[in-house]
């Protein structure tokens, strides 16, 4: 196998069996913390933040260290980036000392400027267009609970509120990779793209699954295995906070809605929650919700993708596995 340089900057950037492949190293992983160590020298992968975080600080920060190699932990306040300085040049600088580089931003055609110029993989962190790690373990949940990541294609998952947003772009995205029925409902003025849905209704076209977007939530949650929420507020939305407390409520993940999915589906959210807005304390605290285990596998499935990453670009097949 020769080498070959890869980046995860949307969900659909791996194949069917490329995602299962890095989902079966996540579920290796979760049993074994320590079940490869590709980064031994120490090698230092740049994780690089433009916004608030503490689930992806804190994964990416122990994975990488977990992993064999050094976290070098950059803020937009403390980095030339914060300032001005180009995404070439930084790409070009940190791609001379870094072994991998893994940044959270704004625009989507940063990370993508960021890969353009970089020799080393480029990870997503969570753009305003996808957020790919957290979706490769909310999937690595629901293999957890639900009978193996073999399992995962042709199962019905519904995301409901913000359906403008990262989360529920990405899960058209990997959904559709994984073969999996996706659901997705949002009032209106707050549906995806049409070019993404176009694009997973290609993608899943192929692996047999298929993509339902819709203002009615009941619809889309209806016989889930999976339901999923996220914050109506996403991060640089801020000053929209009065505008965007109104159009959702109908969109609220309670217990009256989760009784339309089925009866033993799981509930999942990215996290930060706010109880009471998009979630119910009784549902997110509640007996179906996984949303610890989900946190947990950020680890988990981030580790497994920087060690395929690099496997790819060593051309070492026994990184893959
Ligand atoms: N879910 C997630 O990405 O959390 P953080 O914003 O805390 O990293
Ligand atoms: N949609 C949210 C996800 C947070 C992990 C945001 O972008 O703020």
């Amino acid at each position: 196998m020769t080498g070959q340089l890869r980046h995860m900057l949307r969900d659909d950037d791996i194949s069917h069996d490329e995602q299962k492949q890095i989902l079966e190293l996540g579920m290796k992983f979760s049993e074994n913390r320590f079940y490869r160590q590709p980064f031994a020298g120490p090698q230092a992968v740049a994780v690089l933040f433009d916004k608030p975080s503490t689930r992806t600080r804190s994964s990416f920060s122990i994975g990488v260290a977990e992993l064999g190699g050094y976290p070098l932990v950059i803020d937009k306040s403390g980095s030339q980036l914060g300032r001005g300085e180009p995404v070439a040049d930084t790409a070009r600088v940190l791609t001379r000392m870094a072994y991998g580089i893994v940044w959270r931003t704004f625009g989507q055609d940063r990370v993508e400027e960021m890969a353009k110029y970089a020799t080393c993989p480029v990870v997503n962190a969570l753009t305003d267009e996808f957020h790919p790690c957290q979706v490769l373990a909310d999937f690595l949940t629901i293999a957890q609970h639900r009978g193996g990541v073999d399992a995962l294609a042709g199962k019905t998952i519904a995301y409901v509120g913000d359906a403008a947003n990262n989360m529920s772009n990405s899960y058209l995205l990997a959904g559709a990779t994984a073969g999996m029925h996706v659901r997705v409902a949002g009032p209106l003025g707050y549906l995806p793209d049409s070019r993404i849905v176009a694009d997973a209704k290609r993608i899943a076209e192929q692996t047999g699954g298929s993509i339902l977007v819709t203002t009615d939530p009941k619809e889309a949650v209806a016989d889930a295995d999976c339901v999923f929420t996220d914050t109506w507020v996403s991060m640089g939305e801020e000053s929209e906070y009065a505008i965007r407390s109104k159009p959702f409520w109908d969109y609220q993940v309670n217990d009256k809605l989760m009784s339309y999915a089925k009866p033993d589906a799981l509930f999942q959210h990215c996290l930060p929650a706010y109880r009471g807005k998009e979630v119910t304390a009784s549902v997110i605290d509640g007996p179906q919700s996984v949303v610890w285990d989900e946190a947990e596998n950020r680890l988990h499935a981030q580790k497994a993708l920087l060690t395929w990453l690099i496997g790819k670009q060593r051309g070492d097949e026994t990184l893959l596995a």
